[in-house]
């Protein structure tokens, strides 16, 4: 059942439970600047480590000196891929089941790869050795794109695995062929796009670092690490290295900014914990700008085809979708095993017909690894986009208003839950209400009739839509796995015997709010204040095993297992509250922090009061305590949605675009904090307004990377980006206990299109249908110019 109203809540202010905006408690030290990160913590005897990266993109290594680098007053060692290889460690295994370079020992394979690494006593020291390491290069031929990689007779990228004669990397498919064929024979109208999603890097303000501390005397390995996914981290740490995971200890301290980038393992982590290891002190590594914007986690840089069949009604009779992914020089994307291009066959989108067929095709190529969920489900994104930009065209070609044609295929409120046909099962939505809404508050009929006056006088003014569907929530553990381990996730509460409690969480906040929004939900079950509930996160060895936060997985399913436990332990406090009032259990009622015997709401006690005799009056035979655990298996994913207007004005003199109006409506299922919801969902606009306008990163034809600093690769500020108004519905997810969905990345997801298509919308009655991201000036001028060629 959907609803307009986002501040439903059934407790008090002072205790704060779902729904209320409360201020987000962390940010008392992090405005003080007292935030702790990897590069704040500073061990007795610590050594600093500095990697050398290949200056190209594509050539065999003949030698390596580092005679005149050890020499360095200052240095301690000198590592090359070839000292690793005595202790196995050369190559280490990626989430998405290929191999990666440590350091290279055979070729490099991008520009930025890890060659050697020196270790010294201060960064100054190894910084200046590292200009003294000489490499000798027998340069190849650079493979810059996926359609090169997969061109007859390239050169092969990775020689190094048995049995690969060519660059292909995966082949994937989903939804069903032959039924696609009859809904295209079937169709009036056949729309097709071709289009690039750019690759981009999420840039978080803190770049990835560590500090690896391996006692000499114990073998003890304690890792401070800039990860999103602690636990997991320390599963793949025990396999690769092979100590016992016991010895292990990964602690993810407060991290400034994560967006996927800090998923992935790099081989400076390993580097600096081999050379704790070997050399008994703890040693530092901390990224520079351009090492994480040239070698970490990437995101996009996808190719897609898109073919839409509708008749002339404009309904929508199937989809066929051909995509060719640039995946680097290893597949390294962090994503669930079974789905090799991710979650992209979410493509579908928001409307219902019964058929689509979707290939996926990943190729190497000597561009940095990654394919990370940037602030998105795993490739969710670009799946996004497509359809979005599909149906807009269609729109042009069946001469359909764009919304009309979005009312006339969506999903409706009634056929949840709703089988995708590529399999996925939506769980709820009212899409129709959303978009409504979002075209109520825009004032879409207005802007169309001003649209019409604005052309009839040669201005350009464009309104472009996008309504999203996202898929969030990994997993259920069945279907969903990251490198074997089933996508689940855990709360461990303890109530103390003053009524103060812990809560301690696999999923590892990057800013998200986590010790705000999870104390949230434990107000809401046991009415305990939030401000007196501790959320913990990050620390391996205090914390419960979960596969850690990325595509918005942290509510949907550590917010459900903090609900389950929070839960548990209410039916305990319940059994205590009865033998503390001498009453029969059945008789027991609860309302927010407090238990009252029914009909007699004066015979009353409280959380606190219960949580005391916890611990010092209990009835007869019960286990002491107010504590436990939960590993939650989610039964599905969860499915927020939202429709997305942007109002934008072209100057056809120079191909500018500004946007006058962004209005997004988002629809995440209950909001535990409409504050923070709504600051998620301004990050992700911004993200999707720098998407769709300034943000990507290219390569010149010998393979450098343009994109290497903040002049290059630009990421907006408050300046450019424009001013957000914000609507909601509410759609409770059936399935989570308190009815919420993720919604950390959805503005990111859904806003690109929107933005896209209102400057092709600007365009469209020139003939105008494609304009690639980034919408460049540049790019709109060319566009303009063919169309006065026409
Ligand atoms: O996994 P990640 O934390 O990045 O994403 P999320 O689970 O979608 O949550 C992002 C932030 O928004 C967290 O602080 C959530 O608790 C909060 N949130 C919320 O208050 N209500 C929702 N329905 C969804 C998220």
């Amino acid at each position: 059942m959907t609803t307009d109203t986002v501040h439903e809540t059934t407790t008090s202010a002072e205790i704060g439970g779902v729904g209320h905006s409360v201020r987000r408690m962390e940010d008392e030290r992090f405005v003080q600047g007292a935030g702790r990160y990897v590069d704040d913590i500073v061990l007795p005897g610590m050594l600093h480590l500095a990697l050398l990266r290949s200056p190209v993109p594509h050539a065999r290594i003949v030698s390596i000196d580092t005679a005149a680098a050890a020499a360095v007053e200052g240095v301690v060692a000198v590592l090359t891929g070839r000292d690793l290889e005595a202790y196995n460690l050369a190559w280490m295994p990626t989430l998405s089941g290929d191999t990666q370079a440590v350091l290279a020992t055979d070729k490099v394979r991008f520009q930025g790869q890890e060659v050697a690494a020196v270790i010294a006593e201060s960064p100054y020291a190894a910084y200046d050795a590292l200009d003294l390491i000489d490499v000798e290069y027998d340069m190849l031929p650079p493979v810059l794109t996926p359609q090169q990689a997969l061109a007859e007779g390239a050169p092969l990228i990775r020689d190094d695995k048995d049995g690969q004669t060519d660059n292909a990397c995966y082949t994937w498919e989903s939804g069903d062929e032959e039924a696609t064929n009859g809904a295209f024979e079937a169709a009036d109208v056949v729309v097709r796009l071709d289009t690039h999603y750019p690759r981009s890097h999420p840039a978080p303000l803190e770049t990835c670092a560590c500090v690896a501390d391996v006692d000499p005397a114990t073998k003890h390995v304690t890792v401070y690490m800039t990860s999103q996914a602690p636990h997991a981290h320390r599963t793949l740490f025990a396999m690769v290295t092979g100590l016992p995971e016991q010895n292990i200890r990964i602690v993810s301290p407060d991290i400034g900014g994560g967006f996927g980038n800090k998923v992935p393992i790099y081989p400076g982590y390993v580097v600096a914990t081999a050379a704790s290891l070997v050399i008994g002190r703890p040693v530092k590594w901390v990224e520079t700008r351009t090492e994480n914007l040239i070698s970490t986690g990437f995101a996009r840089d996808y190719h897609m085809r898109g073919e839409l069949a509708l008749n002339s009604e404009g309904k929508i009779l199937g989809l066929r979708v051909d995509m060719l992914s640039d995946n680097g020089a290893f597949f390294a994307d962090a994503q669930p095993t079974k789905f090799k291009a991710g979650l992209f066959h979410i493509v579908t989108g928001s409307y219902d017909y019964p058929a689509a067929y979707v290939v996926t095709k990943g190729a190497y190529t000597n561009k940095a690894p990654g394919g990370v969920a940037y602030r998105c489900s795993f490739r969710v994104t670009e799946a996004s986009y497509l359809i979005e930009r599909l149906v807009q065209n269609a729109a042009y070609e069946l001469g359909i208003d764009p919304a009309e044609i979005r009312m006339r295929n969506f999903i409706k409120p009634d056929q949840f839950p709703y089988e995708s046909p590529t399999g996925f099962v939506y769980d709820s939505g009212d899409y129709p209400r959303a978009l409504q809404k979002a075209l109520e508050i825009v004032g879409y009929d207005d802007l169309r009739a001003e649209q019409a006056a604005a052309r009839a006088e040669g201005r350009l003014m464009g309104i472009g839509i996008a309504s999203f569907t996202e898929v969030v929530g990994a997993g259920h553990g069945k279907e969903y796995d990251i490198a074997g381990l089933r996508m689940f996730d855990s709360a461990e509460l303890r109530v103390h015997p003053t009524g103060k409690a812990i809560l301690k969480l696999g999923v590892r906040s990057q800013g998200q709010g986590h010790e705000t929004t999870f104390a949230q939900i434990v107000a809401n079950e046991l009415g305990i204040p939030v401000g007196d509930v501790k959320v913990m996160e990050g620390d391996t060895d205090n914390t419960p095993y979960g596969l850690g936060t990325y595509a918005s997985r942290s509510t949907p399913v550590g917010g459900a297992a903090t609900a389950v436990i929070a839960r548990k332990l209410r039916e305990k406090a319940i059994k205590i509250a009865a033998h503390l009032l001498e009453a029969s259990e059945d008789d027991m009622a609860w309302e927010a922090g407090r238990f009252f015997v029914k009909g007699s709401p004066t015979q009353a006690v409280t959380i606190q009061d219960v949580a005391l005799a916890a611990y010092s009056n209990l009835p007869d035979g019960m286990e002491p305590g107010l504590e436990g655990v939960h590993y939650y298996d989610p039964p599905n994913m969860t499915y927020p949605f939202g429709s997305y207007v942007v109002v934008v004005d072209v100057d056809p003199e120079t191909g500018q675009w500004t946007v006058r109006r962004m209005v997004a409506v988002d629809d995440c299922g209950v909001r535990i904090n409409p504050m923070i919801v709504d600051g998620q969902i301004h990050g992700g606009l911004a993200e999707g307004y720098a998407m769709s306008s300034m943000q990507f990163i290219t390569f010149d034809e010998d393979g450098n990377c343009i994109g290497s600093n903040f002049m290059d690769y630009l990421i907006p500020t408050a300046w450019e980006t424009p001013r957000f108004e914000l609507g909601a519905t509410v759609t409770p997810s059936p399935h989570h206990p308190i009815g919420a969905k993720g919604v950390g990345e959805s503005a990111t997801v859904g806003s690109p299109a929107a933005y896209v298509n209102a400057v092709i919308d600007a365009l469209a009655h020139l003939g105008v249908r494609n304009i690639d991201m980034p919408v460049l000036p540049s790019r709109v001028w060319t566009a303009l110019q063919e169309t006065e060629q026409r």
